[in-house]
């Protein structure tokens, strides 16, 4: 039987290569995001999911309720504000760790029981939450979202130690996708989202039993 990979955050950027990259690979993958409606093509299964949603973990439940075993599953999913600290609103602060937190411990908690001794977690992290990184004006509600998902990372190795499963982080520099066009209009990434998913993909399928509880930044320029 083919393994599965479960990808949280699938519809654009980084994400939509992912699923592109782990289906030619022959892998059953199953992408989730907002603005993706439920339909298959090949190996290639999208799911509607809305990480904002305070039903998000009995709606993700209910979607994957028909898989039995997970393989894999990256958590791609990022919501960016930009915004001077003094003003950033409620609502800016709680999309970030909503859909860069929350939703993530939520979703680990409903798929870790399905996963296997080989499993690997994937957390996609960014640079700027990477202790002793160059920190940017106007992150602090992303980029202290994007730590604690480092945090997190290392806490759920040690409490999964004895599982089989790896947990690894992966702590992106700029990528030129519609979230970095968005936030930082004219900047030129290094890397494009092909590229950084090819590295994603390969360090998900291979790397696993090399790595468990890793921070690892993936930036040629920072720190
Ligand atoms: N691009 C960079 O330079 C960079 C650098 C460091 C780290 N990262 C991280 O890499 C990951 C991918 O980034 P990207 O640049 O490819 O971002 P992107 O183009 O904005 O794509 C983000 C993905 O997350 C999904 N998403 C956001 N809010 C959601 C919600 N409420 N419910 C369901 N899905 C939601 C989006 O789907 P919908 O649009 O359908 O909601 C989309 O598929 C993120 O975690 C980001 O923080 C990116």
């Amino acid at each position: 039987m083919s393994k599965n990979v479960l990808v949280i955050g699938a519809s654009r950027g980084i994400g939509k290569e992912l699923v592109k990259q782990f289906a030619a690979k022959g892998l059953e993958t199953i992408g989730f995001a907002r603005s993706l409606k439920n339909s298959s093509e090949n190996k290639i299964h999208y799911i509607h999911l809305d990480l904002l949603s305070p039903t998000v973990k009995s709606d993700f439940e209910q979607a994957i309720s028909g898989i039995h075993q997970i393989d894999y599953l990256v958590h791609n999913a990022g919501f960016i504000a930009v915004k001077p600290f003094l003003e950033l609103s409620r609502e800016d602060i709680q999309n970030c760790y909503q859909v860069n937190v929350m939703s993530v411990m939520e979703i680990t908690q409903v798929c870790i029981p399905k996963m296997k001794p080989g499993g690997h977690i994937v957390m996609i992290s960014s640079i700027g939450g990477f202790q002793g990184s160059s920190k940017f004006p106007g992150l602090a509600a992303y980029s202290t979202s994007k730590a604690a998902l480092v945090s997190l990372t290392e806490l759920l190795a040690e409490e999964f130690k004895n599982s089989g499963i790896s947990i690894n982080c992966l702590c992106l520099g700029a990528v030129q996708t519609e979230m970095m066009e968005e936030a930082f209009p004219g900047y030129k990434a290094p890397h494009q989202p092909d590229e950084i998913a090819e590295f994603i993909v390969d360090f998900t399928l291979n790397h696993g039993k090399y790595f468990h509880g890793k921070i690892i930044p993936v930036s040629i320029s920072n720190p």
